[in-house]
């Protein structure tokens, strides 16, 4: 079973999907590199046996702003479990990067304290189908609440104009679920993964319109203390459970 720190005033953020590939180390990465160079340090949880924000890390120059890196995938024998997942006192954001298969039990614990969701989701109808299978999850089992408004989704590898991006959008606003970015299909995220470094760190003039949407989410982000104070303003998904009800079961029937 996973264990996730229990630390106060920590904004822990998740990035969650269990489809591999969709861009969670992606974000993770980039979210982290954004906040290192605003000039504290952030700390990265990879809870993914493969091991990637690790390894983007380990590639990372010392010159580069620090990021802390907590390998959750290892199990130590030398050390106790709440040891090696302690997160550093100079640290206040966490970014958690998360397994591709994850059971009820972990879901829960992994969304446990969490300050925000994100998921990303790719624009193919197999990709769809798992985003709405994890956002039903989140909802009924992790029973995240819509009226907390902690949980976004963020659209990565998208070719705007194309017959799949519509659905994913016309998917994504019939849930009433924020998309608060769209991530564009480029070789700037696959050179920020070889490199170690985040989009924000390579030459302005490659990689603006990049910039811009890891800003709007960033942006997001650091708005959750009011987005939880101001959370009675939204029709909550748990006060209308018929409409989660109703997800799963179009999930259920193959037709999201
Ligand atoms: N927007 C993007 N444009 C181009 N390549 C991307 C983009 N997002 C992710 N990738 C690439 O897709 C692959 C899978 O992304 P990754 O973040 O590792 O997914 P996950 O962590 O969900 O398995 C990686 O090689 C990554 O560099
Ligand atoms: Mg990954």
């Amino acid at each position: 079973m996973l264990i996730t720190p229990r630390q106060d005033k920590l904004n822990k953020i998740v990035i969650l999907n269990p489809k591999g590939g969709c861009g969670k180390s992606t974000l993770v990465t980039n979210l982290a590199a954004c906040y290192a160079n605003r000039g504290t340090i952030p700390a990265v949880m990879d809870y993914d046996p493969q091991g990637s924000t690790i390894a983007w890390l380990d590639r990372r120059s010392a010159e580069l702003p620090a990021i802390h890196g907590i390998a959750a995938y290892k199990k130590s024998m030398q050390a106790t479990r709440s040891w090696q997942l302690r997160v550093p006192n100079d640290t206040d954001t966490l970014l958690i990067d998360s397994p591709a298969s994850i059971d009820h039990d972990d879901l829960r614990e992994l969304t446990r304290d969490s300050t925000s969701i994100l998921v990303p989701v790719l624009p193919s109808s197999m990709d769809i189908h798992a985003a709405s299978r994890c956002i039903a999850d989140l909802l009924l089992v992790a029973k995240v609440d819509r009226s907390d408004r902690k949980l976004a989704v963020v659209a990565n590898r998208t070719r705007k104009h194309t017959k799949s991006f519509g659905k994913l959008m016309r998917f994504l606003d019939s849930l009433g679920i924020p998309i608060i970015a769209v991530l564009r299909d480029t070789q700037n995220f696959v050179r920020s993964a070889e490199q170690g470094i985040g989009v924000c760190e390579m030459p302005p003039s490659k990689v603006r319109p990049d910039i811009e949407q890891l800003e709007n989410i960033v942006t997001w982000l650091d708005a959750w203390p009011d987005r939880k104070r101001d959370s009675t303003s939204t029709t909550a998904f748990n006060k209308r459970p018929g409409v989660a009800r109703s997800l799963l079961n179009r999930i259920q029937l193959g037709s999201a």
